[in-house]
């Protein structure tokens, strides 16, 4: 079996986090989410990968490399435009051969690993294995409609009255006959090439399509409020450590991770955190589920339940909470007089300010 990653795309939700740099590498407690399907991947006992990338290819390139410090074969396949994840198939032909493959949308994030999944698809091998999941709003994602037995009749993508609150999750398990289906399609309204109208074929083609329903935790992590929710359920179960400088008039409360380099002084930090190597905490509070990146600098401000991206500093700023802070941001304190908010914001910024 091999797996198609598909890490190409704009990500024109998280703007402008993700205005000139790819979602795939937002980081979940301080590591790409790309990262975590690759690590799936590999613990799924799938070495050949092939990873679909567009214009942010160089970035994805520098971050995976050759896949071997995944343990994995990294082939890098270029989509010259987001056409579709159906196309991103089509583009992989001739890399997946007659093969079986799982394919994971790079911006998804799969608690518990895909272990399961494969091995009920090398048992039953249907020609399509598909997750679902329940979500609030489904006109965002494809939806599946199941018969009283279960069994998925039709496949949405984004439909304005969705049959069913049942999304499918961005992990899908194929036999070659994708192939034909694919080769088949004709772009959708919103011109792409659909996977879901892929499976949809199969089905109509009298095909087995077999899916699970999940209420494991999963996201896609296309948007802001996923991505901090995504992180603090990363963050619960990290592992303690403390490499870093911590001085003795600060103290560390709970599941703290301090990286290499980092230095902790006169400051508070309640877990879990993960403060990345580099950065800096001084006379400052650090809240639950919080990831500060390598090289930020965090002095004399508190702040919680957020993610600050690599060489971003806060000073001076009381407290900060829910934020998704970009790469080189700088958050500082206004001067006292004119008492007025003095912006520098970047296109499709969003700011709540509290006045
Ligand atoms: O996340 C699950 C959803 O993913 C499913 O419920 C939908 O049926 C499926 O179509 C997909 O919807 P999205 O609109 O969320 O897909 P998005 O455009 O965000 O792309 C998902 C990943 O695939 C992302 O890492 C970018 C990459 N991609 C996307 C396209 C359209 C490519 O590599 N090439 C592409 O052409």
């Amino acid at each position: 079996m091999k797996a198609l990653v598909l890490a190409g795309g704009s990500g024109t939700r998280l703007r402008p986090i993700t205005h000139t740099s790819a979602k795939q590498l937002v980081p979940v407690a301080n590591k790409p989410v790309l990262f975590y399907g690759l690590e799936a991947i590999a613990a799924a006992g799938i070495r050949e990968l092939g990873l679909v990338v567009g214009d942010t290819h160089a970035e994805i390139e520098s971050a995976v490399g050759d896949g071997s410090a995944f343990g994995l074969q990294v082939t890098y396949l270029r989509q010259e435009a987001p056409l579709g994840l159906a196309h991103g198939v089509l583009i992989a032909r001739e890399f997946l051969g007659d093969e079986d493959f799982v394919m994971y949308l790079g911006d998804n994030f799969v608690v518990g690993g895909i272990n399961d999944l494969v091995d009920r698809f090398a048992r039953e091998r249907p020609a399509a294995q598909i997750m679902l999941t329940r979500v609030g709003d489904p006109r965002q994602f494809g939806v599946a409609e199941l018969d009283a037995s279960g069994r998925v009749v039709g496949l949405e993508e984004k439909p304005a009255q969705p049959k069913s609150d049942l999304a499918l999750v961005g992990v899908y398990l194929f036999s070659p006959a994708v192939h034909e289906a694919v080769a088949e399609l004709k772009p959708s309204g919103r011109g792409e090439l659909e996977i879901t109208d892929a499976i949809q074929w199969l089905i109509e083609a009298g095909l087995r399509v077999e899916s699970s329903v999940i209420s494991g935790y999963w996201k896609d992590t296309g948007n802001v409020t996923d991505m901090l929710e995504v992180n603090r359920l990363v963050l619960e179960s990290v592992e303690p450590s403390v490499r870093g400088h911590v001085d003795d008039a600060s103290e560390l409360v709970g599941r703290v991770v301090v990286a290499e380099g980092a230095v902790v002084e006169r400051s508070r930090i309640v877990g879990p955190v993960i403060i990345g190597h580099g950065a800096r905490i001084r006379e400052s509070y650090v809240g639950p589920f919080t990831s500060i990146g390598a090289d930020c600098a965090v002095t004399g401000s508190e702040i919680e339940y957020s993610i600050v991206l690599p060489r971003a500093s806060i000073a001076g700023v009381g407290r900060i909470e829910s934020s998704l802070i970009g790469h080189d941001v700088e958050v500082t304190p206004a001067p006292n007089t004119p008492r007025a908010h003095r912006l520098v914001l970047g296109d499709h910024s969003k700011v709540q300010i509290s006045s």
